[in-house]
């Protein structure tokens, strides 16, 4: 399978060295541009996918595909619409995700609404924000790569996995996009979670996000909280450190620990495990490891087995929001 693969530009390396160690299949093909590739390897799409979550390969943050490969100058569009009848299946909405790197004045908009019409003219359904199929096109100069898949085997449903959260009138900080956008790279289904615990809270964009899916919440920090968070009747501000709030209380059980505290990883997991027997069967945590300067694959590794030892690790990732920290999901053992 040849496909286009997206990271941090400035994760391009140790992500390279990631799919060398991980993946003997794995040939890099060549950069389209900064932190955007085209590698090569075997297996198809779906099994690809779930090699990368379960893996995990950390430092990707999308995949697509390629099914075709045109030239610019051909009758590029009417083979993509060709494409796309041939790949999408009818039951399912489908959006178009366009990238280049070209410097042709490409008119994107009009491009995407010529090609949607077309296809949804053969009797397929659009649906731009929660689409279940990508028709994904990169044009890299005079060749444009084009492939159709559904939106989990892309590993993110973001355009290159970029998503774009607006700051509404409750914004709190750019935290909050951290959470969001775990809860929707790594469809986490939050309906069944009652009662969760967010360790290093403040100012509270992690609380918020989670309250609003309806958790109740309590927020553990001795830093101060945003008073737009306070006043959601569902979350309960404990204005102390982690260490204290074990002291104190110790009682309460949960369904789900996040944990964004800037500290040192493994102390940070340490004090997580203080909590394991707080957490309910297939109890949920998402944490963040905050990165030291010259990090290495081979210390996040150490840090993963670390926490191994206290939960089940399902998967963890470098997203987007994610600045010099990765996002990792676990579950109690
Ligand atoms: C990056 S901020 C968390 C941001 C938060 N996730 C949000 O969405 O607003 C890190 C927080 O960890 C807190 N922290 C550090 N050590 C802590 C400890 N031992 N117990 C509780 N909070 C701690 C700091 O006070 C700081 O507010």
């Amino acid at each position: 399978m040849r496909f286009i693969f997206t990271c941090d530009e400035l994760s391009s390396n140790i992500m390279l060295e990631e799919f060398e160690q991980k993946d003997p299949n794995f040939k890099m093909l060549k950069w389209l541009n900064g932190g955007i590739g085209l590698a090569e390897t075997n297996g198809n799409s779906k099994e690809y996918a779930h090699f990368i979550y379960n893996k995990p390969i950390i430092f990707i943050r999308h995949i697509c595909k390629v099914d075709l490969v045109l030239t610019y100058y051909s009758n590029w569009k009417y083979k993509v619409i060709s494409l796309a009848k041939n790949k999408l299946n009818r039951s399912k909405t489908f959006s178009i995700q366009l990238r280049h790197n070209t410097d042709i004045n490409l008119d994107t908009n009009q491009i995407l609404t010529e090609l949607s019409t077309k296809i949804c003219e053969q009797g397929f359904t659009l649906d731009v924000k929660n689409c279940e199929q990508v028709v994904s096109i990169f044009i890299d100069n005079q060749d444009i790569y084009c492939g159709v898949d559904s939106v989990e085997n892309n590993l993110s449903k973001f355009k290159g996995g970029i998503p774009h959260y607006a700051e509404n009138e409750d914004f709190v900080c750019r935290a909050e996009f951290k959470m969001k956008e775990a809860l929707d790279v790594f469809d986490i289904d939050t309906s069944n979670l009652k009662n969760g615990v967010d360790f290093g809270s403040a100012p509270g964009g992690w609380t918020k996000v989670l309250a609003q899916t309806g958790i109740n919440m309590v927020a553990i920090d001795p830093a101060e909280m945003d008073k737009k968070v306070l006043t959601l009747k569902n979350v309960e501000h404990k204005k102390m450190t982690i260490q204290e709030y074990f002291f104190h209380y110790n009682d309460k059980k949960f369904d789900i620990i996040v944990n964004d505290m800037k500290m040192d990883v493994q102390k940070s997991i340490q004090l997580m495990g203080k909590f394991r027997d707080k957490l309910n069967p297939n109890g949920l945590i998402i944490m963040t490891f905050k990165l030291p300067k010259n990090y290495t694959l081979n210390l996040i590794e150490k840090d993963l087995l670390f926490l191994q030892k206290e939960f089940k690790l399902i998967t963890a990732r470098q997203l987007f929001y994610n600045r010099s920290e990765i996002t990792v999901v676990a579950k109690s053992l």
